[in-house]
């Protein structure tokens, strides 16, 4: 045991609440996790749903565990990007920003996600916040004035070298567009003087930057070396005044990845919760934005002096059919589908297949086989389990969790390893946000389970009165083992496992998870009847 370990369990027995130092495993620790603030540009689509339901799934996880979580997302309003789009529209940015902002923030609500802070750029309380860490940036001496000439990716907001520009053929690696060559005066950030201390700290703390092959990546990108960081654009009208110099406004980049602190408060009179959840211990994001937030965001947060994030994970991109998603090509997973596929096979089931279809970090492929193998899974597996315990527990036992006998088989052994196995298990999967193996790993153990049932046969057992105690402990084990299954997808299926909890009976409500898988259904608990979990959809 490491000291600090002693030490936590030590807070534990004080019912002391350990700071954010705490182990993973010690309730009452701190947890803040992010999303990116996507563009209110359009409306949102499974790219967006993705990020935000694995940060749902890992808030949810954590306030299970008695974490006091903090769960951040919001819309970056600013930049040339809203600018054009508005203007294609023919209307200004905020009124676009507006209408986008409040379709973001129902599917939000459909979804049930449930983040604690939506931040918006444009909000007063980011502008003055991040006018405030600019003048601190300028105290620190990190900001001069000089002129910028070079490439820009007006998709991307991004800067591009001119080797880089060449090896994409002048064009936006993520919307094929040509990039735009930019010759104006601007205010620049001493990127440059904090790439070595970057470089060296990713260096030193593995576990920041994952997936590995995603931090060697930008390893090798920083030993190419980088200049120092264009941060303002006085060609731009919408985005925040740069301080001191009103004829500028803040790269939207500038402005964008502040948000993380400027919604705790950073940098104004209540910086309480600023406080009380910085580091934070997760951004989630999509591999096409690493880059800002694996080096901008690192030197502007050792510029202020400041702690830098635990872990940036960057997932994989969704493709559809084996193609990026395009209206024009018909393959586009916008709302409307997301939305039928939740009126038919319930928001869980969608959840699920984003979650599960490949490992978190991997680029992803939408198929509605796919999808219609992962609803499958759920029936076949989680639902069939939960269905057979209910109705052999009703049937053969008067609807009560039996006493297991003392004498148990080596199949029991396994399947009770397996059950008492899964939270340590599941702990791990979160901790290195492997959310795959976060969806898969109760599942499983529902299939071990069923094949459980094949190998000891209860409906045979029950025939034959010699075997009731025999009987007992097949029938205790499972109703453990479903409950297990369930509690472990809480987070994951928040709706379903509820509602199969229901069922059996388990009381879950205002209960952490170490007290659920402490202190399971015991024998002599009543179960409910059962009602398929997963109704079987009629597809065309
Ligand atoms: N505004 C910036 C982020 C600023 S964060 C300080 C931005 N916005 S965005 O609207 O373009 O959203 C990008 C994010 O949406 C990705 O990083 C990812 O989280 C999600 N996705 C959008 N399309 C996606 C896919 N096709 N697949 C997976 N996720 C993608 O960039």
């Amino acid at each position: 045991m490491t000291s600090n370990v002693a030490l936590d369990e030590l807070a534990r027995f004080l019912n002391d609440v350990p700071m954010n130092s705490g182990s993973s495993d010690t309730p009452g620790r701190r947890f803040y996790v992010t999303t990116p603030i996507y563009y209110p540009n359009a409306e949102p689509h499974i790219g967006h749903c993705y990020t935000t339901l694995a940060a749902d799934t890992v808030a949810r996880y954590h306030r299970l565990k008695g974490d006091d979580t903090f769960f951040l997302t919001g819309t970056d309003e600013h930049g040339l990007k809203m600018v054009k789009t508005a203007a294609d529209q023919m209307t200004e940015p905020g009124i676009l920003a507006d209408k986008v902002v409040a379709e973001f923030q129902k599917v939000w609500a459909e979804l049930d996600i449930t983040h604690d802070d939506f931040i918006r750029t444009t909000q007063p309380r980011h502008k003055l916040a991040v006018q405030e860490i600019v003048r601190r940036l300028q105290a620190n001496g990190d900001i001069y004035l000089g002129a910028y000439e070079g490439w820009y990716d007006e998709g991307q907001e991004e800067f591009v070298t001119e080797t880089e520009a060449k090896d994409r053929e002048f064009k936006s690696v993520v919307s094929g567009r040509p990039l735009v060559r930019y010759k104006e005066p601007t205010y620049f950030f001493k990127l440059g003087k904090y790439v070595p201390r970057i470089q060296a700290y990713i260096e030193a703390n593995p576990e920041f930057i994952q997936p590995e092959s995603r931090r060697n990546e930008v390893l090798s990108k920083l030993k190419m070396g980088v200049a120092d960081l264009s941060i303002s654009r006085s060609t731009l009208r919408w985005g925040i005044e740069m301080p001191g110099d009103p004829a500028h406004v803040l790269y939207v980049w500038i402005d964008a990845l502040s948000n993380y602190i400027t919604a705790l408060g950073y940098g104004t009179a209540d910086d309480s919760r600023f406080k009380k959840y910085w580091p934070v211990d997760l951004h989630l994001i999509g591999k096409e934005i690493l880059w800002f937030h694996a080096v901008y965001w690192p030197a502007m947060l050792f510029s202020l002096d400041l702690p830098l994030p635990k872990k940036l994970y960057a997932h994989g991109w969704w493709t559809s059919d084996g193609r990026k998603m395009s209206k024009s090509m018909g393959n586009f997973v916008g709302m409307d589908k997301i939305r039928a596929l939740g009126a038919t096979h319930g928001y869980d089931a969608v959840r699920y297949y984003l979650l599960r279809a490949a490992p978190f970090g991997t680029d992803l492929d939408w198929t509605d086989e796919g999808f219609n193998k992962a609803f499958d899974e759920l029936v076949n597996v989680l639902g069939n389990l939960l269905n057979r315990v209910l109705n052999m527990v009703n049937k053969y036992r008067g609807g009560v969790i039996p006493q297991p006998a003392t004498t148990r088989e080596k199949i029991d052994d396994d399947l009770e390893t397996a059950i008492s196995g899964l939270a340590a298990k599941l702990q791990s999967a979160y901790d290195r946000c492997e959310l795959q193996q976060c969806a898969m790993l109760p599942v499983e153990l529902a299939r071990q389970a069923n094949g459980y049932v094949e190998a000891t046969r209860p409906f045979s057992l029950a025939k034959d009165p010699a075997q009731a105690e025999r009987l007992d402990t097949v029938l205790y084990l499972l109703a453990r083992a479903s409950y297990h299954a369930l509690v472990g997808l809480l987070p994951m299926l928040p709706a379903k496992a509820m509602a199969g909890l229901e069922q059996l009976g388990g009381n879950v409500s205002g209960r952490s998870l170490q007290d659920l898988f402490a202190n399971p259904l015991a024998a002599g608990a009543k179960v409910g009847t059962g009602h398929p979990l997963f109704p079987r959809v009629e597809t065309k």
